[in-house]
């Protein structure tokens, strides 16, 4: 549901030119058609962050960043779309509508009011129980696990207790209707006796979002038992991957970074010993979503995870997704304790301290569990891993930031800088230079790759696209939106064709400030960004030719992927698309 209608984005958009506005924050200076200036978003020393007037679009090609200058607004003021859509049109001396919401968005907005009010209600309940009498089992687990009272309190501590449907009754007996608690994630629902506590006999840890409002609960086991943690489900306020435990307390804090650990009890363990700047995602892995959220807080993270093998590779996972969000990693250890909870119990916040002052740089960390899978005593071994090595090296593209890595690489692994630099040239002579996006662990490099793969060659036709309006006659004759992979790019790609359809000409601005969330602002406008070296227009047209074959065949490997067996037209179709790939490869694309 739109919040402006998107004839007023594009008004608001076009009336503040993308230069004047950024210039008012970065020192641009203008090389040809483009400005380019140091990146606000990441830090760097030479300049690798661009504004071009004509697209009215910003890109950094050192982290990715770009959009348009409602983007901009948002990311560097830590804006919503509405707050940047108000600045923007107050500068440009246009008058906002106010607000208006439709039965269906009331109607949501209303249910959400609810469900924050049965949590908080819930949340009451439990905290007062674990005050009672009835509490005491559960308030003793606490103590004996070394909190104190003000902190049970500042994390708004609980229980639940041995009934199995009081808080329900509860519930219902205050007015709230079963539709709602249905909704709400605290109960399960049986056919054959109804409504049933979703939290029994838990010492419970309330979730907050980073208004302080409650959204969900974590429920642990007093002692042995499964499952350990029982936590509430998704609801309509409860997204796992766009909140983490003790944001609301650690977004205030003083300290200049976030430190990001596994469990509730790490979160709070961290809040007593003085470090309120600790936070922890909730029992689901780390997403993009997560390190986006961070990313509003603060610059740099610093991972506290369990020290078994377990938190090693949620550490190798976490890293390339919180580096592609612009931050800088840094990595705690907690050895010889399993993680910060016990590490803090064992040896106080003095030595804590001094493991963050001693934290390792995540890419001197990623090396370093890499090396563990090569035999350095074979010569072959060690020929396999400075390979790697260098090819990792090849993901820093700045040269001085290289430099200085191959620097530290080659001081701890017993390699000359110059032996270490020569092989990171042979790689980069390979082609096997690394986007920044695929920095990852080799855990899940084989997946991303793969999407890589695919995203790539749609990457370069709309790039093309958008750079040269000849590009639109030619490349429409073999491809269509529906051609492109679901989500992000085919919406661009729908909104571009649309575009030369109706007005003969493209505006990729408008389409990066159609999308409303910054993520995908930042992907939408990555789309238009391809990096295309100078080619001949032979070589031009060969590399068309070769990048439509590949997207229509990887439009035609995921339609049939998809395919309903009894789906005969769907397969006719297919059939007919493949007999036209095999024609296209005999043909020669022209540019003329
Ligand atoms: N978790 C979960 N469900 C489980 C186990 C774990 O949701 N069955 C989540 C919880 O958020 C937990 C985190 O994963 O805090 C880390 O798990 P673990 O290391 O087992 O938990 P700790 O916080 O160390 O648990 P405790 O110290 O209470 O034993
Ligand atoms: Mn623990």
């Amino acid at each position: 549901m739109p919040l402006y209608p998107d004839d007023l984005v594009e008004e608001v958009r076009s009336a503040n030119d993308i230069v004047d506005v950024v210039s008012g924050y970065v020192k641009l200076q203008k090389r040809g058609s483009v400005y380019f200036g140091l990146c606000p978003f990441h830090s760097e020393k030479t300049p690798s962050f661009s504004v071009t007037p004509a697209r009215q679009m910003f890109y950094c090609y050192g982290c990715g960043v770009g959009g348009s200058v409602l983007t901009f607004l948002m990311k560097y003021e830590n804006f919503s779309f509405v707050e940047a859509m108000e600045s923007l049109a107050q500068r440009a001396g246009i008058s906002l509508p106010r607000q208006e919401y439709s039965p269906q968005m009331k109607q949501e907005a209303d249910e959400k009011q609810r469900l924050f009010q049965v949590n908080r209600e819930a949340g009451r309940y439990y905290y007062t129980l674990l005050r009672s009498s009835e509490g005491r089992q559960a308030f003793d687990y606490f103590k004996n696990r070394g909190l104190t009272e003000e902190s049970m309190r500042n994390f708004g501590l609980g229980y639940s207790d041995k009934f199995g449907d009081r808080l329900y009754r509860y519930l219902k007996q205050k007015g709230y209707e079963d539709g709602l608690l249905r909704e709400s994630g605290l109960f399960s629902y049986r056919e054959r006796d109804g409504a049933h506590d979703r939290f029994w006999n838990r010492a419970m840890f309330p979730i907050m979002d980073v208004h302080s409002k409650v959204i969900g609960f974590g429920g642990r086991v007093m002692g042995d038992g499964e499952p350990k943690y029982l936590n509430s489900p998704e609801t309509k306020i409860f997204d796992k991957s766009r909140n983490l435990y003790g944001l609301h307390i650690a977004r205030t804090t003083k300290r200049p970074q976030l430190i990001l650990c596994e469990g509730y009890m790490d979160v709070i363990a961290l809040h007593q010993a003085g470090f309120d700047n600790a936070v922890a995602s909730l029992g689901t892995s780390l997403t993009g979503g997560h390190a986006g959220l961070l990313k509003r807080y603060t610059k740099e993270v610093y991972l506290s995870y369990d020290s078994d093998g377990a938190g090693v590779k949620a550490a190798l996972r976490a890293i390339p997704i919180l580096k592609d969000a612009g931050l800088t990693v840094k990595v705690i250890s907690m050895q010889p304790y399993k993680d910060p909870d016990e590490f803090i119990k064992a040896l106080g916040s003095e030595e804590y301290q001094r493991r963050m002052d001693q934290a390792e740089n995540s890419f001197l960390f990623e090396i370093r569990i890499l090396k563990q899978s090569y035999d350095l005593g074979d010569p072959e071994g060690k020929t396999a891993f400075y390979n790697e090595v260098a090819r990792k090296l090849l993901g820093f593209a700045e040269e001085l930031e290289r430099n200085n890595y191959i620097e530290a690489v080659a001081a701890e692994y017993q390699i000359g800088f110059e032996q270490l630099r020569k092989l990171v040239i042979s790689a980069a002579a390979r082609g096997s230079a690394l986007p920044k996006k695929t920095q990852s662990p080799s855990s899940n490099r084989g997946q991303k790759k793969k999407e890589d793969g695919i995203k790539q060659p749609e990457k370069l036709l709309l790039t093309w696209l958008a750079e040269d309006v000849r590009m639109f006659s030619v490349i429409s004759r073999y491809i269509t939106p529906e051609d492109f992979s679901e989500g992000i790019c085919q919406k661009t790609a729908e909104a571009l064709f649309g575009q030369y359809k109706s007005e003969g000409e493209i505006n990729p601005a408008k389409i990066v400030s159609s999308f409303e969330n910054e993520e995908e602002q930042r992907e939408a406008a990555s789309l238009f960004h391809a990096q295309i070296g100078a080619l001949t227009k032979a070589d031009m047209e060969k590399a068309l030719k070769e990048t439509v074959i590949r997207v229509k065949a990887g439009s035609i490997n995921s339609r049939l992927a998809r395919l309903d067996p009894a789906d005969m037209a769907g397969l006719q179709q297919l059939i007919s698309d493949k007999r036209q790939l095999e024609q296209l490869e005999k043909l020669h694309i022209s540019i003329e």
